[in-house]
């Protein structure tokens, strides 16, 4: 059953399929969903870096505390709001502001910025500010914030526990913020990483289930990218599985994720991630946007400080400018016979 309805069962098995023709059949039944319910147009959200302070200790992340060889840097306000102001001369409906887990972004300063955004640009927002308290998450929704990303990375507690140290004297669980932020109003985007070590097939159709679960409204997945100097890496992790249990970082499997995805959320807005442009730079952005996805998020961020937010190693688009970005994004989708959507592209609602 290649629809919205297909059991776990049957989602572990096609991502346990490697034969190719059989899989034409699941990218036309996800391309043929994804053209019913969200249409040929891609949308372009304009990706800030804003800060690559964090806090946590992510045993992946090229940002995590511990992480001593990045140089950190936290734009400020008029930088962020140019930034903002470029990605609506190029047409995009929507800015996404990313950071690490920063606190020296403040709570108010962060509402002002999304208020000059929302008052002056016809821009969608989007926050990806990691695990902030709910106060920080109503101060900016009441700001004018339209969505909020915040990727579960696995529906596997043990995994999850293990890869994402707490902060001291405080446990936070991301499937409760994520029901705060829908509670919230914001459009509530997750997601996880294809491939971490121990992450098994079971893991993997279960965190599709979860999309759907959740009703997601936006889906984020991308190939885990090695960090050598990572403590994944370096000390591997204590969670041994059968090693024909355990999921490649692969393209293919990427595709297969982006696929199922699309049919368990038939309404989401699923971007072709980055991760996956650095897995494969000639095509990779093309075939995900052919496998299921409508949304692409091209960067914006200054190039000065690009090549700091270094999460994973050899990312895609690391020296092009946003104005070298915005032209190689209209040349690829024009020549998948995609169209750049208009407006703000929110989640549609159908019945
Ligand atoms: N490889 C791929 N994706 C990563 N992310 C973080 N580290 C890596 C890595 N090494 C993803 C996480 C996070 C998002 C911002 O980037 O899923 O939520
Ligand atoms: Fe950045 Fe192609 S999208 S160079």
């Amino acid at each position: 059953m290649l629809n919205k309805d297909i059991s776990i069962e049957q989602i572990e098995m096609w991502l346990r399929e490697t034969d190719e023709q059989k899989l034409e059949t699941l990218w036309d039944a996800a391309n043929t969903l994804r053209k019913e319910h969200v249409g040929d147009e891609v949308h372009l959200r304009g990706l800030i870096e804003i800060s690559n302070y964090c806090v946590r200790q992510c045993a992946y992340c090229g940002l995590a505390a511990g992480n001593k060889n990045t140089t950190r840097y936290r734009m400020n306000a008029d930088e962020i709001y140019a930034c903002a102001e470029e990605a609506a001369s190029y047409g995009y409906g929507t800015v996404v502001m990313q950071a690490g887990e920063d606190y020296g972004i403040k709570t108010d300063w962060l509402a002002d910025i999304v208020k000059r955004i929302k008052e002056n640009l016809p821009l969608a927002v989007t926050l990806s500010m990691g695990e902030r308290p709910f106060d920080d998450l109503k101060t900016w929704r009441d700001a004018g914030a339209d969505r909020y990303l915040l990727r579960f990375e696995t529906s596997d507690s043990h995994l999850y526990k293990l890869i994402h140290p707490p902060l001291p004297k405080q446990t936070t669980d991301r499937f409760e913020i994520l029901h705060h932020l829908q509670e919230l109003g914001y459009e509530t985007g997750s997601g996880v990483m294809i491939g971490i070590p121990s992450q098994t097939f079971t893991t993997l159709a279960n965190d599709i289930d979860t999309f759907r679960r959740y009703d997601m409204d936006m889906i984020g997945v991308g190939p885990y990218i090695a960090n050598p100097q990572s403590p994944l890496e370096i000390d591997g992790i204590d969670y041994p599985v059968a090693a024909a249990d355990q999921v490649e970082n692969t393209e293919m499997m990427t595709y297969k994720v982006v696929a199922l995805t699309r049919l368990v959320c038939p309404e989401a807005n699923i971007p072709s991630t980055t991760a996956l442009a650095t897995i494969n730079k000639k095509s990779g952005r093309e075939l995900g946007l052919s496998r299921g996805a409508n949304i692409v998020m091209p960067n914006v961020t200054p190039v000065e400080y690009r090549s700091k937010y270094e999460i994973y190693p050899g990312k895609a688009c690391l020296n092009e400018t946003a104005k070298q970005c915005q032209g190689c994004l209209a040349a690829r989708i024009a020549s998948i016979g995609r169209t750049i959507g208009n407006g703000p592209g929110s989640r549609v609602h159908h019945a």
